[in-house]
């Protein structure tokens, strides 16, 4: 990425410059088809430019046009402020915890307090009325360059059509880039490849509309103003739609997103995501989305095709992208998960810093009473921790060689739950079926 992005703009971007990228609120959390333009927005942070992150408080509520034959049906107004307010704070981790894994990997930040800034473009378009939109924006866009659109003319060949909301999709869009660059003098967007139209849409806006008549031009300031605008042209960067190397949409799991919320995709199984990449697409995935030097990047791929059966540089991948996205705390639960769940002996783990890193992941750790389940048979104490509806379920389990009790299969209902079966004496760990893994932390 870094190799690529950078050669092709350089002589826009030798001096400080503003870069924005949008995300829309479809959902209260961003997800991995987010995460590259999410990098590259930062690396460009990390070298000094202003960086703008729009969420589309505003286009979020029509719906895009893209990938799909019919309309999108709209989230309602309050939906969308709800994720809007759960991506900004997510995008404000999202920095924080990249800021530290950058410094941690060597980078000298130029950036001194994170010059990442958030807007909603809910703030211009809910004041603007039907007549303002006609008027500032309507009347520089043509009609015939609108419809030439991909993303249109594949809608329109369609027996339903397009509807005049979603074809305003990219007036919308365009409009942001001009506001930004207008207003906070960002002259360059980034976005994925099919956002190519919204953002040449966006160009061709501000050309012609560049000598703006909402700012007050007085008869003092007009020429040096207008000098000004026409020695800044605007300029867009996209960047691919990553495919896996089996021709799959990058970032989807079993055609699910993978959520950048911890609550939405464990840290767990975020991290094996990663670590489940092919051979093919790994080289690519460390240049990408990592911040390792090249040659660590080649020592990595030399050790891993030494033995690609133990999947190396996968482990390495997942073990950068997770504490980029989720901390060092982040990166150290998907790990212990990653042990307990791989079948390390148990005996080996130690029961503290699995209550510790899970402690607030109230799906996978329950609490339970040590008088409680103590002494008690194992069939009770499956119930009482959760892991089973009743006690003739825990039955039929044991009795199909389907519950584990610490990893090791339990072949007795009746088995009496003892002091030893705890982990360091506060934890023991249920497992029914083949991976569902319930913690038990033990107090009292
Ligand atoms: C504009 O952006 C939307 C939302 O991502 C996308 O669906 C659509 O294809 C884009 N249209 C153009 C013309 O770039
Ligand atoms: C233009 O000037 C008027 C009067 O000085 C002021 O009220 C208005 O807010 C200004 N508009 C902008 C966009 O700065
Ligand atoms: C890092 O990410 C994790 C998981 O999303 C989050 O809980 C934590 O607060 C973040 N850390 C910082 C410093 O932002
Ligand atoms: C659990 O939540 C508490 C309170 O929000 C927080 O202080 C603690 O760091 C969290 N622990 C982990 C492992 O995320
Ligand atoms: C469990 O049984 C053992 C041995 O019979 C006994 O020493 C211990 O106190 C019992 N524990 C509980 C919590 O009942």
């Amino acid at each position: 990425m870094k190799k690529h992005l950078i050669p092709n703009v350089i002589n826009h971007v030798n001096k400080p410059t503003t870069v924005y990228c949008g995300v829309d609120p479809t959902a209260s959390s961003l997800h991995l088809g987010n995460l590259l333009a999410l990098i590259s927005l930062f690396h460009f942070n990390i070298l000094g430019h202003r960086t703008i992150i729009l969420i589309g408080g505003a286009t979020g509520s029509i719906g895009d046009p893209s990938g799909r034959n019919t309309e999108r049906s709209p989230l309602s107004s309050s939906i969308v402020e709800n994720n809007v307010l759960a991506i900004d704070r997510q995008l404000r981790k999202f920095f924080d915890n990249g800021s530290n894994y950058a410094l941690r990997r060597g980078f000298i930040i130029e950036n001194e307090n994170n010059n990442v800034i958030i807007k909603n473009n809910l703030e211009w378009f809910q004041k603007m009325t039907a007549l303002d939109l006609l008027n500032d924006i309507g009347r520089y866009l043509r009609v015939g360059t609108m419809l030439s659109k991909d993303s249109v003319k594949s809608r329109m060949e369609n027996e339903g059509g397009i509807s005049f909301t979603e074809f305003s999709y990219q007036l919308l869009q365009a409009y942001d880039f001009w506001y930004l660059y207008n207003y906070h003098d960002c002259q360059i967007q980034l976005g994925g490849s099919d956002q190519w139209g919204n953002i040449t849409a966006g160009i061709d806006l501000i050309q012609k509309k560049k000598i703006t008549n909402s700012i007050n031009l007085t008869e003092t300031n007009y020429k040096e103003i207008i000098d000004n605008k026409k020695s800044k042209d605007a300029f867009g960067i996209t960047i691919p739609l990553l495919l896996t190397s089996s021709g799959e949409k990058f970032g989807k799991s079993a055609g699910n997103a993978i959520w950048l919320d911890d609550k939405m995709t464990s840290t767990y199984e975020f991290y094996q995501h990663f670590v489940k990449v092919a051979d093919t697409d790994v080289e690519k995935y460390l240049q990408m989305f990592t911040f390792l030097k090249d040659e660590e990047i080649s020592q990595i791929l030399k050790t891993h095709f030494e033995s690609p059966e133990k999947h190396y540089a996968q482990e390495k991948l997942a073990s950068e992208i997770t504490e980029m996205v989720h901390g060092l705390i982040g990166l150290k639960k998907a790990r212990l998960a990653t042990n307990i769940m791989f079948g390390t002996p148990i005996k080996d783990l130690c029961g503290q810093d699995i209550v510790e890193a899970f402690e607030n992941d109230t799906q996978l750790l329950t609490t339970v009473n040590r008088n409680g389940i103590l002494n008690c048979s194992i069939d009770r104490v499956a119930v009482s921790a959760g892991a089973c509806k009743s006690r003739t379920e825990a039955n039929k389990l044991i009795k199909s060689g389907g519950f584990y009790l610490n990893n090791e299969r339990v072949k007795d209902p009746q088995h009496k739950l003892v002091e030893s079966d705890l982990l360091d004496g506060i934890l023991f760990i249920f497992r029914t079926g083949k991976s569902n893994y319930r913690l038990v932390k033990v107090i009292g």
